[in-house]
């Protein structure tokens, strides 16, 4: 665990390099281990999408992953939260087992909110409405209480004058923002984020990131499927790089941009970087 001088020390050298000037302590990673992958296989039909996958994430934990098209990094998230069955293997969310009958599933769900890239918001309801369903139908919040929870996330995501809207009202980069207001209204303790940022026009980019930011710099445990390389470097605790189905290569993000070991890796980053 790095100490909060050690932080201060890596923001440091962030800064000079231009890369975050705004990110100056971040909060601490805990022991204590909120999600572990073992050997998780996985296949659609006869094909194997995923292959022993194995991944442990702490509390507090900020990841990143990356890697080519159709590598398994979506179907990977995915079966944290069991949008996808898995055939072998193991997760547990926080101390929780997703065994393969499901029986668990709405008790890890419950724990962790997911941000897709097309944002997924209710077009009939209004962005306030998005932010209040769940947490009335799923965990019987009152409609006054499930209101101002609600709120506190739209401003959370600095958007509540938007709250009457209907997403078609709003630009892209707001609906993520919804979105991401969506699920913490859910008060979730791990958030995964499948590119969330894809969908954007590049003017729309950056509010996301900074509202993705924000919940680093607040401590929440985090995986987040992203091509921002920037981000990677600026937020990331650890980056994870993965190919046709396995996890090739992970490292803190100093490390991983500039001692790639991987040739697969170094293939991978000299075309995102270099874009
Ligand atoms: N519902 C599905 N049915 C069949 N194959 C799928 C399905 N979803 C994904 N795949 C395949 O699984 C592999 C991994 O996909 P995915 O996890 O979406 O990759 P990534 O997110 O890295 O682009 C790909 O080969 C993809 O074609
Ligand atoms: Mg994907």
């Amino acid at each position: 665990m790095k100490s909060a001088q050690e932080m201060n020390s890596t923001a440091m050298t962030q800064h000079d390099k231009g890369i975050r000037p705004d990110h100056v302590v971040a909060p601490q990673v805990h022991d204590e281990v909120i999600i572990r992958m073992e050997n998780v296989n996985k296949w659609f039909g006869p094909v194997q999408v995923l292959t022993d996958v194995n991944l442990t994430v702490r509390k507090g934990e900020r990841i990143v992953v990356c890697g080519p098209s159709g590598s398994g990094k979506s179907t990977t998230i995915r079966c944290i939260n069991r949008l996808e069955p898995y055939q072998k293997g193991q997760i547990t969310v926080d101390g929780i087992d997703l065994g393969a009958s499901g029986r668990n599933v709405d008790a890890v769900r419950a724990e962790v909110g997911m941000v897709f890239q097309q944002f997924n918001l209710f077009p009939h309801l209004t962005v306030l409405q998005n932010c209040m369903l769940a947490p009335m139908k799923v965990r019987g919040v009152r409609r006054k209480d499930a209101q101002e929870l609600a709120m506190k996330y739209l401003e959370r995501v600095r958007i509540p004058e938007q709250a009457g809207k209907y997403p078609a009202q709003l630009s892209g980069g707001q609906q993520q923002r919804v979105a991401i207001a969506r699920a913490l209204c859910m008060t979730p303790k791990i958030m995964l984020f499948d590119e969330p940022t894809s969908a954007l026009d590049p003017e729309m980019v950056k509010e996301v990131l900074d509202t993705m930011i924000g919940l680093a710099d607040d401590g929440m445990t985090m995986i987040c499927v992203t091509h921002e390389m920037g981000f990677a470097r600026s937020v990331a605790d650890r980056v994870i790089f993965m190919d046709r189905g396995q996890i090739v290569e992970q490292a803190p993000p100093e490390q991983f941009f500039t001692q790639p070991s991987h040739a697969r890796l170094r293939e991978f980053l000299g075309q995102v970087l270099h874009k």
